[in-house]
Parts: C-alpha cells; structure tokens; sequence
C-alpha cells in the first residue's frame, strides 16, 4: 500500500537491481570491439544466473530508442570464467536494431533483461576423439565459447569470412593454431568464393570420420545438411542457425493484420513474420529467438489464418489456438492478441 503505485520490489531493482529474487538481469561492464563491425560485450549476470554450458545462447532484452527487444546471442566465454563474468560476441548486420546498439552504442553500466542460458549446440559430455568446426561470419561465436572451455585432441576448424580482417578473434585462433591446439583453414570469400562444400575433402580429409559443429548462414548449413547426409554420416553434423529456414517462397498472399489488444491494424504481406509486422507498428511484442525456438513470442490468434513459414502450413483461428509470432505471417486477415 504504502509504495503504490509500485511495488516494493520496483523500488529494491533501484538500489540492488542485480539481487537474488529479481527478474534476471545482468550488467554490461564493458565492450570491446573485435572487428570493424562486431564486438564482445561483458555481461555480469544477477545473483540468479545459473551458469551455462559452452555453445549455449542466452537471450537478452535491450532497450532500444525506449522499445525492449530481445535477441538471443551465443555465449563466447568459457562456463569456468572465474570472475563469473559472461560474454557474447555481436555482429552489426545493415539495418539491424540490437547489433548495432550493442556494437556501437552500448555502454558500461547498461542494465538489460537476461533469461538463463538454453541450447543443445553443445560437446557430448564424453570428448569425441576427432571434431571440424565448420564456421561462417558470425558463426563462429558458439564454437570460440567451445574452444576456450574445452580442449579436445584433435580439432580441426574451417572458418569463412570476406577478408582477413573480417575474422572474429583472429589472433586468438592464431595463437591457437600456432600451440598445435587447433588446424585451422580460413576461407576468406571475397577472393576465394563462398566454400563449395565439397573442397572439404581436400581441406580435411578426413572429415566424415569427425563430430562435427557448424554454424553460419542458412546456404552453408543447408549444404552442409546435404552433404553429411549423402555421405551417410547426418548424425555427425551438429548445426546452430541464427534464423529460421524459411520454406515459403515469393509472396504466399498476405492480409489486413489487427492487433485487437492495441486497436491497430496494418496490411502484411505473406512472408514477413507477425513479430516483425506488430513490432513495425509499434505494438508491444513479445519475443525471444525470433526464430522459432524458444516460444517466446507465442500469442492467441483470435480471428483469421497464418501460415508457418518454416513448412508452409496454414493455421486457423480457434478458441484457445496459440501462434508463434516469430515463424508466422499472415494468410489472410488474422487478429492477434496483441
Ligand atoms: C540461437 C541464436 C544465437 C545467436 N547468436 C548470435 C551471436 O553470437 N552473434 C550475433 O551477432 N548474432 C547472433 N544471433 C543473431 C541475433 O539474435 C540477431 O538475430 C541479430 O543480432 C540481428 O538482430 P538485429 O536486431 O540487429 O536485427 P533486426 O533489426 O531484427 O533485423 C534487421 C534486418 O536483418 C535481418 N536479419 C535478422 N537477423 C539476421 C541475421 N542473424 N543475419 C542476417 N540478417 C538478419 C532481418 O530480416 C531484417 O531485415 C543468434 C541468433 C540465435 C537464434
Ligand atoms: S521468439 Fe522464440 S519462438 Fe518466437
């Protein structure tokens, strides 16, 4: 009574935003740029974090021009960090809103939401004997989380990037390329081309007979997909994407969009998702991975269809029908919850 209208806990998040008991919350402390345009930041996490596992994402909230939006980001440093410290590693893509406020705009002393470390992108707790990571761009981020956690006999890495200079923790791989703790291969495609997977039996040999971890864009590991899987040996090829892989193509017919909860309604066209068309018109969204993986963005659809753009397949409204807003778009007029 005596603090409303808030709650006593608003009033403790003033003094002590990072206690136990608090939504989970994390500090960033520094950021320290690796390329021209990505950057580590430093996270200390609120007493409720409850660790991570090496190649784990977490996702986080950041404000942004006064709008929280969540991403997920691979964490890059290793679960045995002893100041307890966390980072993740950003690439600032065209246009894109949270990338670039961390890599550029971010600073010491930000507050933002953390959820706990989730993902399966991770090493079997028994040591495979021989391992490829197969990296592009920021793809890399998982797999530098593994290979500072976890020293393995015999590691060999395939790593694409347009330049040298593009190379995310380049001297760090150097080093340990030079310690005989990994082989290295970069690819570096403004002069080389983009890796035809199958010059992977030239630069490792061996590769089917290696567990395998790969993570880049959606060309690569679809080709990746292929090839592990005409070659027989599928179950060796462990992949992390950072978007959904998308099946429908061109314009699958969009709708009038209503956002009944906030009164707004905007024409959306059938491939761009409903967390996207909603967050454009200012309605408050909430999401996480934006790709289909951790349900944070699932909404009640009331009225009209949507389609899931991973396999195309129409939904329907019905009592109690829920969407996740990141993976589908309209198809039709629909009404969100929202
Ligand atoms: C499990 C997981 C782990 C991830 N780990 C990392 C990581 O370690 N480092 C990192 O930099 N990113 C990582 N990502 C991607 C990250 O979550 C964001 O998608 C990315 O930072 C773009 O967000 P944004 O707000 O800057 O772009 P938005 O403002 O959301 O999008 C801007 C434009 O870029 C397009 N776009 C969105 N995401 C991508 C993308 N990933 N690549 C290319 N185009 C895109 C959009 O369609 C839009 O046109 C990860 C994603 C997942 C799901
Ligand atoms: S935001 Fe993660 S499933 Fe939609």
């Amino acid at each position: 009574m005596v603090t409303t209208p808030l709650l006593p806990s608003d009033y403790l998040d003033l003094v002590s935003p990072l206690r136990t008991g608090a939504d989970l919350r994390g500090r960033i402390e520094a950021v320290h740029p690796e390329t021209r345009d990505a950057a580590t930041v430093v996270i200390r996490p609120g007493r409720g974090w409850r660790g991570h596992t090496a190649g784990q994402y977490v996702r986080i909230g950041v404000d942004v021009d006064g709008v929280r939006l969540w991403r997920a980001y691979s964490i890059t440093s290793p679960a045995n960090r002893r100041d307890g410290r966390v980072t993740i590693t950003v690439k600032a893509i065209p246009d894109g809103k949270v990338s670039n406020h961390l890599v550029r705009r971010a600073k010491p002393g930000t507050l933002i939401q953390l959820d706990q470390a989730a993902g399966d992108f991770v090493l079997p707790q028994a040591k495979p004997a021989k391992v490829l990571y197969l990296t592009a761009g920021s793809g890399i981020t998982p797999v530098m989380g593994m290979l500072r956690d976890t020293e393995l006999d015999d590691v060999v890495m395939v790593h694409c990037a347009p330049q040298p200079q593009d190379v995310i923790f380049r001297n760090e791989l150097h080093g340990l390329a030079a310690d005989k703790k990994l082989r290295l291969t970069e690819v570096h495609t403004d002069t080389d081309g983009m890796l035809d997977i199958t010059r992977l039996d030239e630069l490792v040999p061996d590769w089917t007979e290696r567990e395998t971890w790969a993570c880049g864009p959606a060309g690569l590991l679809d080709a990746a997909e292929e090839h592990w899987t005409e070659h027989g040996v599928r179950e060796r090829l462990h992949t992390e994407r950072f978007r959904p892989s998308t099946a429908v193509a061109g314009d699958g017919g969009g709708g009038e969009v209503t956002f009944s909860a906030t009164g707004k309604t905007v024409d959306a066209d059938g491939t761009t998702p409903l967390l996207d068309i909603g967050e454009e018109a200012g309605v408050l969204m909430p999401s996480g991975c934006r790709m289909g993986i951790c349900f944070g963005c699932v909404t009640p659809l009331k009225a009209g269809a949507i389609r899931d753009l991973r396999t195309g397949e129409i939904t329907e409204a019905e009592p109690g029908v829920l969407i996740q807003t990141c993976v589908s778009a309209a198809a039709g007029p629909c009404d969100i919850e929202r």
